[in-house]
């Protein structure tokens, strides 16, 4: 008789890895499958985000603004840096390093909450008395069986037709993360979330970026105001970004790549580049998981269709994360992961997608939650719209850096607060707070009301907040 479980979970990514843990902490016998291997071959828990997406990115994020602050700015700070120099072998192993002690922490998890791991392929076999059969193809293929099931496959990159990756001069994500020579010239398709992080990666470390990018837009996601001040400081650091374009053909070769393109103009234009990213967004990866053959529901886009329960087309099997809709973000996948498990043990579990906040680590950091002014507008919601710029923010003139702003958009009747939006300085960690005080639906005067130390960039959120109301006290 096969291995039973309560919860199997396919795939060990953020999704998968966080409801696995959730599972058990419950009290159910869990199981989670996960094919992801190391160079090594050895297991590498923890999917796209801790492998190649949210983890690799921020590691080089930090090491390349540290390289541009000793080059660039700390002289401004009375400090002088002779004989800089670039070590990208060293920095590509740290973040190597970093990788590894994530991968190693998931699995540690596993055992204190005695998961049982298994690593290789997950596919749907047999439905019966007991649950789903699941095949686990690894060295020895063995079938276990769950009474229900979670998956979390996640998603991949997303090709140009005809453009396959080749990893070394058409490089997804996974490429995009481990050049091992810094390129002259390096082209970007795609100006959304990894263009810009990545680009800017490379640009810190003394490439020349160009970003070309479809929309006539700049990041059309973004509130406006936020978005245009983000793209001033992207001019201004040489992070060239042309809009509106069409990609024609791309040729590869020993010497790079060429890419012939129309600018917004009608111009017939090449950029010819050493290597090129493409990130023009990802697919939702079901790859070998034989949903089809057990009636599992994809929709025209690849991704598994759920209800806003995550629950699929089958009963007992469930679904989280980049596979299924909604944002491809690791912490949207890891509160489905929380609410799925919880669920299964008869739970209420939530998930508010109104206060989901999205994050792009680049220099201005650009943050935000809830709606923007255009999304208001289109709904016909009056609203009342609060800035207040770094610029007048004495943390922010300590540290050297005033970039960008704080903007707080509120309802015009109850002051509820419907939409926070920052670009500046570790605005990353400034979001959180809007997002409490969504959560709770406080109104923009609840923020402006409570005392925020001094000096800090989060006084920019109280007086952004009092703008609402006309009344900043430092502008
Ligand atoms: P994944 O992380 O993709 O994990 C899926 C796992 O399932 C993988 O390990 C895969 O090998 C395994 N798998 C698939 N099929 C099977 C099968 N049949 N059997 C066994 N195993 C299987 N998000 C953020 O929130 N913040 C960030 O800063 C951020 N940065 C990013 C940077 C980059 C460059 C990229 C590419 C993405 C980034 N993301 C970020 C997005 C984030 O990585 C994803 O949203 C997140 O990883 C989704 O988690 P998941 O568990 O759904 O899937
Ligand atoms: P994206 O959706 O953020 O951006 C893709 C961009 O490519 C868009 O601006 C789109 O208009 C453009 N595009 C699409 N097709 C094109 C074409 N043929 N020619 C020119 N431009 C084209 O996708 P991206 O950057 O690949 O990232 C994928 C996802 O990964 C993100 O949406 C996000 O969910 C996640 N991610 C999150 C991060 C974070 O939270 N900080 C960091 C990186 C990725």
């Amino acid at each position: 008789m096969s291995k039973q479980f309560d919860v199997i979970v396919i795939g060990g990514g953020p999704g998968g890895y966080i409801a696995a843990i959730r599972a058990a902490q419950l009290g159910f016998k869990v199981a989670c499958i996960d094919e992801w291997k190391n160079d090594k071959g050895a297991p590498a828990l923890g999917g796209t985000c801790t492998n190649v997406g949210c983890i690799p990115s921020k590691a080089l994020l930090q090491s390349s603004e540290h390289y541009e602050h000793a080059g660039k700015h700390f002289a401004d700070h009375g400090i002088e840096v002779r004989g800089l120099s670039l070590d990208l072998a060293k920095m590509l192993e740290r973040k190597d390093k970093v990788v590894k002690q994530n991968n190693d922490g998931i699995l540690f998890l596993f055992k204190k909450n005695k998961i049982t791991f298994f690593h290789g392929r997950g596919s749907f076999g047999a439905a019966g008395a007991e649950g789903y059969e699941i095949k686990v193809a690894a060295v020895a293929e063995e079938t276990i069986t769950g009474k229900h099931i979670i998956v979390a496959t996640g998603s991949n990159a997303r090709a140009l037709a005809g453009t396959p990756f080749d990893e070394e001069n058409i490089l997804s994500n996974d490429g995009a993360l481990r050049i091992g020579v810094l390129p002259k010239k390096l082209g970007l398709i795609g100006s959304g979330v990894i263009g810009l992080e990545m680009g800017s990666v490379w640009r810190r470390l003394g490439a020349e970026v160009t970003i070309l990018e479809g929309l006539p837009t700049f990041l059309g996601a973004v509130d406006e105001q936020i978005a245009k001040e983000a793209k001033k400081a992207f001019d201004k650091q040489g992070l060239k970004i042309e809009l509106g374009v069409k990609v024609g053909e791309i040729k590869s070769g020993k010497k790079g790549v060429s890419i012939a393109y129309t600018d917004a103009k009608g111009g017939a234009q090449l950029l010819e580049v050493e290597k090129l990213i493409v990130s023009i967004g990802r697919v939702p990866n079901t790859i070998g998981l034989n949903a089809e053959a057990v009636g599992l529901k994809l929709d025209e886009r690849g991704a598994i269709v759920v209800d806003e329960q995550c629950k699929t087309s089958l009963p007992n099997v469930w679904a989280v994360g980049d596979v299924v809709r909604g944002p491809m973000l690791a912490h949207k996948a890891e509160e489905e992961g929380v609410a799925v498990a919880e669920r299964i043990a008869g739970q209420h579990g939530h998930v508010n997608f109104n206060t989901v906040p999205w994050v792009i680590y680049t220099s201005p950091e650009i943050a935000w939650v809830g709606q923007t002014e255009q999304q208001l507008k289109a709904a016909g919601r009056a609203y009342k719209a609060g800035t207040f710029p770094f610029l007048a923010n004495g943390r922010a003139r300590a540290l050297g850096d005033t970039t960008g702003m704080v903007k707080f958009l509120a309802d015009a009747t109850t002051d509820e607060i419907l939409g926070v939006h920052m670009v500046g300085p570790q605005v990353s960690e400034l979001i959180s707070e809007a997002v409490v005080a969504m959560e709770f639906r406080a109104s923009s005067e609840d923020i402006a009301r409570i005392c925020h130390a001094h000096p800090s960039l989060s006084e920019a959120t109280k007086e952004a907040a009092l703008a609402v109301e006309n009344r900043t006290l430092n502008f």
